[in-house]
């Protein structure tokens, strides 16, 4: 008999793309549909992006390139990483992918055997558990609910590292938007140097996007020590509005900077030149655009927690980086709208988006069924509009 491998039975697709493909399905029926579903930033990159790939295309040698990146990229990541305050890293620190989904994806084949444990907070971006499962690792979960900031504590991590081969940290954080404070990064480093055996990434792909003043803070620059085990993955999908193109990085000890390089040499062989020429320019042109993009959002997050807060009985964390809002929408479990019983958050969020056309993802697919995620990037006209049917709905419950 044919059989796919046994880790296939394990692998699921994301629920995040489920919901957005309702949402789609609707929009072609015709229905009027405003998404705060899917994370993408929905803006494009600066001319010079643009410019840089049409340069390329004609001097395009179509041949193979280097599995870590080329000398220009890397150089372009090792000034991006210096200017986000991550100094003193060299070309062998790091190595490029399709994307910081690909690096991780990467890193967990290559720190984690079948059995080890990967420790992470909860909310968490859904692909982690979809990654240790397939790879058969057992996740370890540390709740961090609203009434906690969604914020994981010095001690429960001290208490869930023993025995723990990776230990995965998302700031700022997809799906709650909260950030840690220099302070907190500063007490959380303190207890990573108790326990050396344990693994670091830290998922910063939304480094540039950090309100408030609050700035982006990490473990290597609170304790210079874990820069032998801490890993950074970054990316060009949020800051500079490019999910599409498909670049990523990791920075780290070198032994791991080179495995993301044998495993490259395996799978992708390179990014292609034309992508990395769209990458240097982004990484090493202008930087306006991430920063006005970043105020907007801003703007965009007041606006949400206006209304959010407006709620009676919704509970919501003030998210100071990111571009989502992550409500505890658990106030409305056991009413009803228009007679259809609200039982849970996909029930809500089926109803909200059958009701009032607006997607929002629910908690559940980030391990928290108490609460929703809202993505803010639609245009900014829409914004508005879909906060009013989203008020209106809760209004309405009975
Ligand atoms: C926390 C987090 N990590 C990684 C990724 C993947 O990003 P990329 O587009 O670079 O693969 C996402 C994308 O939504 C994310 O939210």
């Amino acid at each position: 008999m044919l059989t796919l491998a046994a880790r296939m039975s394990r692998a699921k697709p994301s629920a995040i793309m489920i919901v957005a493909d309702k949402a789609k399905q609707l929009k072609a029926a015709g229905r009027d549909i405003i998404s705060f579903s899917i994370g993408v930033p929905n803006f494009l990159p600066g001319p010079h992006v643009y410019d840089a790939v049409r340069d390329a295309l004609t001097k395009d040698s179509g041949q193979y390139g280097s599995n870590r990146g080329s000398d220009a990229l890397l150089d372009a990541f090792l000034k991006h990483l210096e200017e986000g305050g991550l100094p003193g890293y060299k070309r062998a620190n790091i190595a490029s992918g399709i994307g910081a989904k690909h690096m991780l994806y990467n890193l967990a084949e290559a720190l984690l055997d079948p059995g080890d444990t990967i420790v992470f907070a909860v909310p968490y971006w859904t692909t982690y558990v979809d990654i240790a499962d397939i790879l058969d690792a057992k996740a370890r979960l540390l709740p961090c609910p609203a009434s906690q900031n969604y914020k994981l504590t010095p001690a429960q991590l001290d208490a869930a590292l023993p025995g723990a081969k990776v230990f995965l940290f998302n700031n700022p954080c997809n799906p709650t938007g909260m950030v840690y404070t220099k302070a907190e990064i500063a007490a959380l480093a303190d207890v990573l140097v108790k326990h050396p055996d344990t693994w670091v990434i830290c998922d910063d792909i939304y480094n540039r996007m950090v309100f408030d003043g609050v700035g982006y803070h990490n473990f290597v620059q609170a304790r210079p020590e874990l820069r032998d085990r801490v890993i950074h993955v970054d990316s060009l999908s949020k800051t500079y509005g490019m999910p599409g193109w498909r670049v990523g990085f990791v920075a780290g000890p070198e032994a791991v900077a080179q495995a993301m390089v044998t495993m490259n040499s395996n799978h992708i062989t390179n990014l292609p030149e034309v992508v990395t020429a769209a990458a240097v320019a982004a990484l090493g042109g202008p930087q306006d655009i991430p920063r006005e993009r970043c105020a907007e959002f801003q703007a965009k997050r007041d606006q949400v927690m206006a209304v959010v807060n407006s709620i009676p009985g919704v509970i919501c964390p003030r998210p100071e980086g990111a571009f989502y809002v992550f409500p505890d929408i658990s106030v409305a479990f056991g009413k009803s709208h228009n007679g259809r019983k609200i039982a849970n958050d996909v029930d809500l969020c089926n109803a909200l988006l059958d009701a009032k056309g607006v997607a929002c993802v629910p908690g559940s697919a980030f391990g928290e069924p108490k609460a929703l995620r809202i993505s803010y990037t639609c245009p900014t006209a829409q914004l508005p509009e879909g906060l009013k049917r989203f008020r209106e709905f809760f209004a309405e419950l009975t």
